[in-house]
């Protein structure tokens, strides 16, 4: 098993090289962060930060941005929302022109969103290395979007960043060439302990009264559970059992906040705490201070294993299986009954947390390794 130094070799010359980083969704901006930051040690590369547009509003995009201390991005492609094929097309049009004016030695591109796979098309295609941070991961499933994304991506990316040793399993199976995968760990994880300490109940106090350990996280956005009304609805009578115990804090996704207006769901989600979406931090003092979490995101699975918060998966697979066998996750689906099963094991959980190995907040410190000794050749 091959696991990236942290050191890298050849630190006495400046690289003199281009290093474009694409972000356009929510979960990509807590993995370039802590990678810019690190290649910012590599004497002579320029890093140049292209934002897709992807998300845009202020609440899931500009406010992740400041709060991470991400650079000002030094392109805006504006793409906004469509469908997979127009948003996608639109990222290929305008990234492909960025690349043709900044003459990129390198495009990195992170997690699964529609933006990961365009720019790494268009990166193929014109011939210039790609690098994907967290790649290798699979939930074969291929109704979701991401999956599709996922495995584009890995196969027309050059260098092959992965949070776990299931992931490197999986490139392997699907024929990659060893020597293109690098084994770093998760640089998410990076992101969450740097925060972690910021991170207190009080900070949101004013918009959430919540007690220590005393309440519940929901989070839903996938189209698989929030766009067919019988579903979504079903869920919600789950997570109804779940508030009858304590109060549950449900964070609204813009996707899902239509649906509940088109659906007339307003009553079932009456008894839970709804608020706007969080900012990073915010969201992540909640998360950590939680008895359980609810949630159909990827990221949020890993989050709750590196907290030690029990999580239910409401989908019927993971791409993450180690925040199973390894972590707090349990995978229930969207079935009522299941949830509610699901929900009252995770309150005996009693047993240690075992995190995950290279989820130790250095991933970022493994790519730059791994990157700079790509870029001297
Ligand atoms: C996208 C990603 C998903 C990721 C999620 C995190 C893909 C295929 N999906 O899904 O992997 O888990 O982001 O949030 O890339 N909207 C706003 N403001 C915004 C962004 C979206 O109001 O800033 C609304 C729009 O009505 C849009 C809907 O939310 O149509 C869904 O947004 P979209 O980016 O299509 O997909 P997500 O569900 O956010």
């Amino acid at each position: 098993m091959k696991i990236a130094s942290t050191q890298a070799d050849n630190q006495h010359t400046a690289v003199n090289k281009t290093i474009v980083h694409v972000v356009g969704a929510r979960p990509n901006y807590m993995k370039i962060a802590p990678l810019m930051e690190a290649l910012r040690a590599v004497a002579g590369l320029r890093q140049v930060l292209v934002n897709t547009g992807q998300h845009y509003d202020e609440a899931m995009a500009k406010s992740f941005i400041r709060e991470l201390r991400l650079p000002v991005p030094d392109r805006d492609l504006e793409v906004g929302s469509a469908s997979h094929g127009t948003q996608t097309a639109n990222i290929m049009i305008r990234f492909e022109a960025v690349c043709e004016q900044e003459r990129p030695d390198m495009i990195v591109v992170v997690g699964d969103v529609n933006s990961t796979m365009a720019a790494a098309l268009v990166g193929a295609k014109l011939l210039i290395p790609v690098a994907h941070v967290e790649a290798g991961l699979r939930s074969f499933d291929r109704t979701m979007p991401e999956e599709i994304n996922r495995i584009v991506t890995d196969r027309v990316a050059d260098i092959l960043l992965t949070p776990s040793e299931d992931a490197n399993e999986n490139l392997r199976r699907e024929g990659t060439p060893e020597k293109r995968i690098h084994l770093v760990g998760n640089v998410m994880i990076d992101t969450l302990r740097r925060h972690l300490p910021a991170a207190t109940l009080e900070r949101v106090r004013d918009r959430v009264a919540v007690n220590e350990r005393q309440y519940a996280v929901l989070t839903l956005h996938r189209p698989s559970n929030v766009d067919r009304v019988e579903t979504f609805r079903g869920i919600l009578e789950a997570v109804n059992v779940v508030a009858k115990d304590m109060p549950v804090v449900f964070p609204v996704h813009p996707r899902t906040r239509h649906r509940i207006a088109e659906m007339g769901l307003s009553d079932a989600v009456r008894p839970l705490m709804l608020t706007d979406p969080l900012g990073y931090i915010d969201f992540l003092s909640l998360t950590s201070h939680a008895r359980v979490i609810l949630t159909d995101s990827g990221g949020l699975q890993e989050e709750s294993t590196a907290l030690g918060v029990p999580c239910l998966t409401l989908r019927e697979n993971t791409e993450r299986p180690i925040t199973v066998t390894s972590g707090t996750n349990r995978v229930v689906g969207a079935d009522p009954a299941k949830i509610v099963a699901g929900y009252r094991a995770a309150l005996d959980d009693r047993g240690p947390v075992r995190i995950p190995a290279l989820w130790d907040g250095r991933a970022s410190e493994r790519i730059t390794a791994v990157l700079e000794s790509a870029l001297r050749g």
